[in-house]
């Protein structure tokens, strides 16, 4: 499963990135002013750091002007991928751009009927939001479940990145359901890393090698 990481925030992309930890990076218009910064200036920063897709937002509603404003961010890097919210205007709009080669991420997709359509217009990536499903007592993690099955029966070859994760229990149902990739903040992807037992382990070993009285270098 491909990580990208969901922020605007370029230390913590550079940090993951040094890493390893970073095939793509995802963004939106909440993020862009979490940032504080502008969005060419910021997504064109963040293309210099990730070779991988990084997803930046259009916020026009309808199809032409979204098709305008893709073409302008995807000016700003080769890895830039659009990304169209799910609504018809959006559906259109992917169909386009994608036709012309760009790399299309559709988002804020909450249902498999959404899913099967961003597929039939040609999506790169589908972005189904988990937390936000769970916020309002759906099981999200049904519905990558859904999707996988739907794409799989009919072959298509949009990927599935999984999107508003909240916890580390979301990074490992993503991966056993068979997400294409998932795209969480930088805290849960260092959260991946903890594990009590892991603590306690190493206390008890630093301390028994403290009363060994050696030192390796
Ligand atoms: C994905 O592309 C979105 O930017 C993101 O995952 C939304 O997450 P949220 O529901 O935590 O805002």
């Amino acid at each position: 499963m491909k990580f990208f990481v969901d922020t605007a925030d370029v230390a913590a992309i550079r940090e993951l990135n040094d890493l390893g930890m970073v095939d793509g990076v995802t963004t939106n218009p909440s993020i862009i002013l979490k940032s504080g910064r502008d969005i060419i200036d910021v997504t064109k920063e963040i293309c210099s750091i990730v070779d991988g897709p990084v997803s930046a937002e259009v916020v026009a509603l309808e199809s032409s002007a979204m098709i305008a404003e893709g073409k302008r961010l995807a000016e700003i890097a080769p890895n830039i991928t659009i990304k169209l919210p799910l609504t018809w205007d959006g559906l259109k709009a992917c169909k386009v751009l994608t036709g012309e080669g760009h790399m299309v991420n559709v988002t804020l997709c909450f249902s498999a009927n959404q899913a099967l359509l961003a597929a039939k217009a040609g999506a790169t990536f589908i972005s189904p939001f988990i937390g936000r499903l769970d916020d309002i007592n759906f099981d999200g993690m049904d519905l990558i479940a859904d999707i996988r099955q739907i794409y799989d029966n009919y072959g298509f070859e949009t990927q599935i990145l999984a999107a508003s994760i909240r916890t580390v229990n979301h990074v490992t149902q993503c991966a056993l359901v068979g997400a294409d990739v998932m795209t969480a903040p930088p805290e849960v992807i260092r959260k991946l890393a903890q594990h009590p037992l892991t603590d306690a382990g190493l206390a008890q070993f630093m301390k028994d090698w403290e009363k060994t009285g050696q030192k390796i270098v």
